[in-house]
């Protein structure tokens, strides 16, 4: 599929489906749209009658012409107010189209879309963006051929009147790869990505882009006394991997930045096995936040910023067996912390624990961690909204912002001192879990331990990582949720 940016007028394009922007009480067509309307016939008048469209963002009638030359079908697109209008409104426009075009079998589209904030080049990403992730399909475990059909078309897609655009196309299809990798990473089940897969997916990622790779093999870690990490992967019959991949640029780099994920590619609870209906079924999307991490990486690598980053994972799998951790054991970490496990199923600060300690180490000038980390805050922020929690209100402005133009949603959630009394321990310097309330606070609370000077981020992406429903450009299933802020935030929102 092509994306190309071209200068030419809705009422000059041809092609066979072709997608109108229209803002909430704007409906009136332009002299270039009339002049492709009287040529029409006025289908289009009379489709916005009789629909009554109003251009409200929820209405997206379309109409079928009849032996017009090439056009078969014509989208009005309704864009709500212009006063709201946002970069995600592009991508979700582009999606619409393009997925109604697939399902037609339409092979080339045309989409005629106003500017956001008169900016063409960050419209134009949007746009290629919306289209890349809305055609993504997965296939990958399906067995009929006949099931991959619809992914043959669009075979082009022209964004009209957006000229000298090819680079932030370009851009958003890096960019859009990484996402993909992320969303196939995070869907494939745990007896495909295992810790092993995500340290082969590094590599490859690694010799692709000219990154530098360093894996540590469980011997490793126990010589940096991730004992946290290692307690996690104990009944595993799958050896643990500590991943660190590097991005460095040429010259030298303006910043350094760590991005760690949790990494755990089954999570059953340990010994405190997930109880049935606690969606132990869904347990292999608990290494989206690594997911994101390495998605990030690819995206970085061919993006090339001035910014040195570290991409990290420590990556298990949670199980159980005689080898299992008991409830009431006690794990030192890497920083000499120790660590009461009142409950095995609190897996993923134990790894973490250990990748923010190894973080910090590196002497990099912020760290961020993403993690489907607590049940609780999907209770709090429900499925489309990740929690933030940082001490540096300038780290929370800065993936603000980035999350802002990616669209993807983040709520800064409090770091409350006080509730560390839940996770006080009477044998240990610490339980790995409080009680049930704020449960997504005590475990960013948990995780502060374990930073000692470095600005740092936690992101619980638990909720936003999956999607059960079609949402615009996300499809059912991973979402690749963070790879995009992500990005941003490491080329610092330019
Ligand atoms: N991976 C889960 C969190 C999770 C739950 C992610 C649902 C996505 C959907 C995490 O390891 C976990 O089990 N957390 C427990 C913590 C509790 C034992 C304090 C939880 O949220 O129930
Ligand atoms: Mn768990
Ligand atoms: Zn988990």
């Amino acid at each position: 599929m092509k994306i190309q940016a071209l200068d030419t007028s809705v009422s000059n394009w041809s092609g066979d489906c072709l997608g109108i922007g229209f803002f909430e009480d704007a409906v009136d067509l332009d002299p270039d749209l009339a002049e492709l309307d009287q040529r029409l016939g006025g289908v289009c008048q009379e489709l916005i009658r009789e629909t009554e469209f109003k251009g409200k963002s929820s209405e997206q009638p379309w109409t079928r012409i009849a032996g017009q030359g090439t056009l078969r079908k014509v989208i009005l697109l309704g864009l709500g107010p212009k006063d709201g209008f946002h970069l995600d409104n592009l991508r979700q426009a582009a999606a619409t189209v393009v997925k109604t075009a697939q399902k037609q079998k339409a092979t080339h589209v045309g989409l005629q879309l106003p500017l956001w904030n008169e900016d063409a080049t960050a419209s134009a990403q949007a746009l290629a963006e919306g289209i890349e992730l809305a055609l993504h399909q997965d296939n990958r475990f399906k067995s009929d051929p006949e099931a991959q059909k619809s992914g043959d078309y669009p075979q082009t897609v022209d964004l009209l009147g957006l000229a000298n655009q090819g680079a932030a196309i370009e851009k958003a299809q890096q960019i859009c790869s990484g996402v993909i990798l992320t969303r196939e990473l995070v869907a494939a089940p745990a007896n495909v990505v295992t810790p092993s897969f995500l340290a082969e997916t590094a590599a490859q990622i690694a010799t692709e882009y000219g990154l530098t790779l360093e894996v540590l093999e469980r011997e490793d870690c126990e010589a940096q006394g991730m004992g946290a990490f290692l307690g996690v992967a104990l009944a595993s019959d799958l050896p643990p991997k500590f991943i660190h991949l590097t991005y460095k640029p040429k010259g030298t780099p303006r910043r350094k930045l760590a991005i760690i994920g949790k990494g755990v590619t089954f999570d059953s609870g340990g010994l405190n096995l997930k109880v049935s209906g606690s969606g132990i079924e869904t347990m292999k999307m608990d290494m989206a936040g690594s997911g994101a991490t390495l998605g990030a990486a690819k995206a970085i690598g061919q993006l090339k910023p001035d910014v040195e980053v570290h991409f990290i994972v420590a990556a298990a799998e949670n199980m159980i067996s005689g080898h299992a951790l008991h409830p009431g054991d006690i794990l030192t970490a890497s920083n000499g912390k120790t660590i009461e496990i009142n409950n095995t199923d609190a897996e993923g600060r134990l790894t973490l624990a250990d990748a923010l300690v190894f973080a910090e180490k590196l002497g990099v000038d912020a760290i961020v961690d993403l993690a489907t980390l607590t049940g609780a805050c999907i209770v709090a922020l429900g499925d489309e909204i990740a929690g933030m929690w940082t001490p540096v209100d300038s780290l929370a402005e800065e993936l603000s912002q980035a999350s802002q133009r990616s669209g993807e949603k983040l709520w800064r959630m409090p770091l409350e001192e006080k509730y560390f009394e839940g996770l006080k321990s009477t044998i240990a310097d610490m339980k790995n879990t409080g009680p049930r309330s704020g449960g997504s606070i005590t475990a960013a609370l948990f995780l502060q331990q374990y930073i000692d000077k470095t600005p740092w981020a936690h992101l619980d992406v638990a909720g936003p990582v999956w999607t059960e429903k079609e949402k615009g450009y996300l499809n059912v299933g991973a979402t690749g949720f963070a790879v995009r802020t992500l990005i941003n935030w490491v080329m610092g929102n330019d």
